[in-house]
């Protein structure tokens, strides 16, 4: 097993040898520009890691960890239009830079680049490839739709949020694991494991991301802050609140954007009385650990079971 560093080296060459055509400019720059802003790359990393600890050269799953990559980017151009989302990752994002007609075209041209990747050297495991990859983007929608559809809606129950971030977050971080054993060979049943610590991963990720859009610092988290109160997200913070704030101020400021600024302080500051970032982590904390315990159904090396421990764990104080 190597480092988490030294795979994320082998996706960011991979992505930069990707030689994405230059003409037309306004259909390639953002995908270039979305592509050089970094990212964490987690979910490339692990499809990388997840072959090695199955026994095969990471590089083996390079075409299919990138796949991953660019469609995960593809969803956030999208998705910031639909958050309307201003910063991403430090930086402008796409529709601001550009407009959203841009958004939409290069994040179209994103998947289909995604999809052509995932089918190269996949051999015969192609079709169980693309199976995994399309479900999981299927689902990716969904969640989509459930989090618009939650704006409008006061009575969101947290079971309901949970399968609405299963959906659109973690079944990601689920594939890109399972892409991986997959692309090593390993038996369906290790697949399916893998698949399942990185769906936990996921929620305990998504938990954290919620968490960082209301506590976090915009220069290292790289988003603007309270971007989730101001669209009424519900979000397992405010879901809380609304069951438990007896004064009725959360209710009363939903729909308001007449003082955007004040209204972010407040929601926080009943946050902060209700115990949230507390109760939060503890939750975040559960997540983790079942993802740890899904890793006791697979035969790991104890390097590679330290490193997916040490991952999980890192995920869930992470801060950017
Ligand atoms: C952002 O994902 C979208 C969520 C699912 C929370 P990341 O936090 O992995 O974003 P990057 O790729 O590192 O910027
Ligand atoms: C991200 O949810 C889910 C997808 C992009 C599919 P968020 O809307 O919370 O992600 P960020 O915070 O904008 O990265
Ligand atoms: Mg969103
Ligand atoms: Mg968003
Ligand atoms: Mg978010």
């Amino acid at each position: 097993m190597k480092e988490f560093d030294e795979y994320l080296s082998m996706v960011n060459e991979a992505i930069a040898n990707l030689r994405l055509p230059s003409e037309p400019s306004g259909l390639y720059d953002p995908i270039r520009y979305t592509l050089d802003c970094g990212g964490k790359r987690l979910r490339p990393v692990l499809t990388l890691a997840a072959c090695e600890a199955m026994g095969k050269e990471p590089m083996a799953a390079i075409h299919q960890a990138v796949a991953i990559e660019i469609f995960h980017n593809f969803t956030l151009l999208h998705d910031d239009v639909m958050d309307n989302a201003d910063v991403r990752r430090g930086r402008p994002t796409v529709h601001k830079k550009w407009n959203e007609e841009t958004a939409i075209l290069s994040g179209d041209a994103m998947l289909t680049t995604s999809s052509m990747l995932l089918g190269i050297k996949a051999g015969e495991r192609l079709s169980q490839a693309m199976e995994l990859f399309n479900g999981t983007a299927m689902n990716i929608y969904e969640g989509q739709q459930y989090d618009m559809d939650f704006e409008h809606r006061l009575d969101v129950k947290v079971e309901e949020y949970m399968e609405m971030i299963r959906l659109k977050t973690s079944v990601l971080l689920g594939c890109a694991c399972g892409m991986g054993a997959l692309m090593a060979d390993a038996p369906f049943e290790t697949q399916v494991q893998f698949f399942n610590y990185g769906v936990n991963l996921g929620l305990a990720f998504q938990l954290q991301d919620d968490y960082l859009d209301t506590y976090g610092d915009p220069a290292t988290f790289g988003k603007a802050i309270g971007g989730d109160i101001l669209n009424d997200k519900k979000t397992w913070l405010l879901i809380m609140a609304l069951q438990e704030d007896t004064s009725g101020t959360i209710k009363g400021l939903i729909g308001d954007n007449s003082r955007p600024e004040e209204k972010i302080g407040t929601v926080r500051e009943i946050y902060n009385k209700l115990a949230l970032p507390d109760r939060i982590h503890e939750l975040i904390r559960a997540y983790i650990d079942t993802a740890i315990s899904c890793l006791d159904h697979i035969e790991l090396m104890p390097e590679a079971r330290a490193f997916f421990i040490d991952l999980a764990l890192k995920s869930a104080t992470r801060n950017k």
